[in-house]
């Protein structure tokens, strides 16, 4: 069939399985160009197929030559319906590794669930023994917690009081002035269910049991804080809370390796970027858009495989930023004060009137159709392609 992309309501709802690849295949060149680096050796990615995930699991396998075992939640293509970008993605990067001689596993199901952490640990046991790295770059807006069967959702809502802001609507490139209710009932709890730390440290608990963990070892999960404009909805919002959940159950998981392998435990906090879990956050889209022209004019803007290149650089030899909580940094540039003034500059004049070229809406967009395989370049989008 021939797949073109059909948007609603912010969401893409088709993918293109070559426009995927391509994407993979780049972010591959990206770090091999960079040159190898001396780091893990075996690497499991908890949420690999797209954003941060997939672009770490890149990192591990083509910058540090390691064998990866990545850990998803994404739908097949059928033979007349498209899957998830992130079952493209981790064809091709099968695909690609197999060609480098690289070991890969990828494991599609719920990662949330009792069974799938099982059979994870048999494909370590089978596969390349024993993982130094263990990166959890879940983003999920449900959980059903294996513990009592319930499904929990999260909500991205403000705590207190109503959130009103603009926001950009990507899609017509006007400004849109948006309202949100606070948060009610179990939100707030629900949310910290869903996105805190609770499931990173259930696993971590799962394979230090089954010895599958080596000395050393090395986790991660990733976190955001940002600036003024977007805390109420984001940091001291419901999500907020539960990235702060995270960020305590590094320290209690640092306890633990430390104490048990040798090992660590951090929060990395990365750029607000474009992927498939912001794009759902429209109130943050105006923020992103201007970050991204102001980041590009000064020569510093990064997409994730950029970022993740960085970290994994600065994890293994190199430096990072890490502040007194002890996270890493790796929004430094973001948060760098010349690029938030110029932003908050920005904020204040931004219309419908010059948006356009106040922000970089085209980049947005961009980023939001490659990242779906589409508007990539060098790919037929006219031909005949197997969704499945
Ligand atoms: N995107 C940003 O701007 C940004 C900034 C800072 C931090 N972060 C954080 O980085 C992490 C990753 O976010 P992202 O933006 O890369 O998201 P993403 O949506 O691109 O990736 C999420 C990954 O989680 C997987 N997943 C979701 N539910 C699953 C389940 N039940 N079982 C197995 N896999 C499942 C998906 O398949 C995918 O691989 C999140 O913790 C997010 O909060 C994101």
């Amino acid at each position: 069939m021939v797949i073109s992309p059909r948007i609603r309501n912010n969401i893409c709802l088709t993918a293109h399985p070559e426009g995927c690849a391509a994407e993979v295949k780049r972010q591959i060149g990206y770090v091999k160009s960079n040159g190898p680096v001396e780091g893990t050796k075996n690497a499991l990615i908890i949420g690999s197929s797209t954003g941060y995930g997939l672009a770490c699991r890149t990192a591990a396998a083509f910058g540090c030559g390691a064998s990866t075992i990545g850990v998803f939640f994404e739908k097949p293509g059928s033979d007349n319906k498209p899957g998830t970008p992130g079952y493209y993605n981790m064809k091709a990067f099968d695909a690609e590794a197999e060609k480098a001689g690289l070991y890969s596993k990828s494991i599609n199901g719920d990662a949330f669930s009792y069974e799938l952490k099982q059979q994870t640990i048999e494909a370590i046991k089978q596969g390349p023994g024993k993982v130094d790295l263990v990166i959890y770059s879940l983003a999920s807006g449900v959980r059903v917690d294996p513990a009592d069967g319930k499904m929990y959702r999260s909500a991205l809502k403000p705590i207190g009081k109503k959130y009103k802001s603009r926001a950009l609507d990507t899609m017509s490139g006007r400004i849109i002035s948006m309202e949100i209710d606070p948060a009610e009932g179990d939100d707030i709890s629900d949310t910290i269910k869903v996105m805190g730390g609770e499931d990173w440290q259930l696993w971590i608990d799962t394979l230090m049991e089954a010895d599958v963990l080596s000395e050393g070892v090395i986790t991660t999960a990733f976190s955001y804080i940002g600036p003024e404009v977007t805390t109420a909805i984001y940091r001291d919002g419901t999500i907020g809370a539960a990235k702060k959940d995270l960020e305590a159950t590094a320290k209690r998981i640092d306890d633990q390796l430390a104490a048990a392998l040798g090992g660590k435990a951090f929060t990395s906090v990365n750029k607000a970027l474009v992927t498939r879990a912001a794009a759902v956050i429209p109130a943050i889209s105006l923020y992103i858009s201007i970050l991204f022209r102001v980041m590009k004019d000064k020569g510093i803007h990064e997409g994730c495989i950029e970022q993740m290149d960085r970290f994994f650089r600065g994890l293994y030899g190199g430096e990072l930023t890490v502040d007194a909580e002890n996270r890493v940094r790796m929004d430094d540039w973001e948060m760098r004060e010349d690029v938030q003034q110029e932003i908050e500059r920005i904020w204040q004049i931004a219309s419908d009137d010059n948006i356009e070229t106040l922000s970089d809406i085209e980049g947005y967009h961009a980023d939001f159709m490659n990242m779906h395989g589409f508007e990539v370049p060098g790919v037929n989008y006219e031909a005949e392609v197997d969704p499945s």
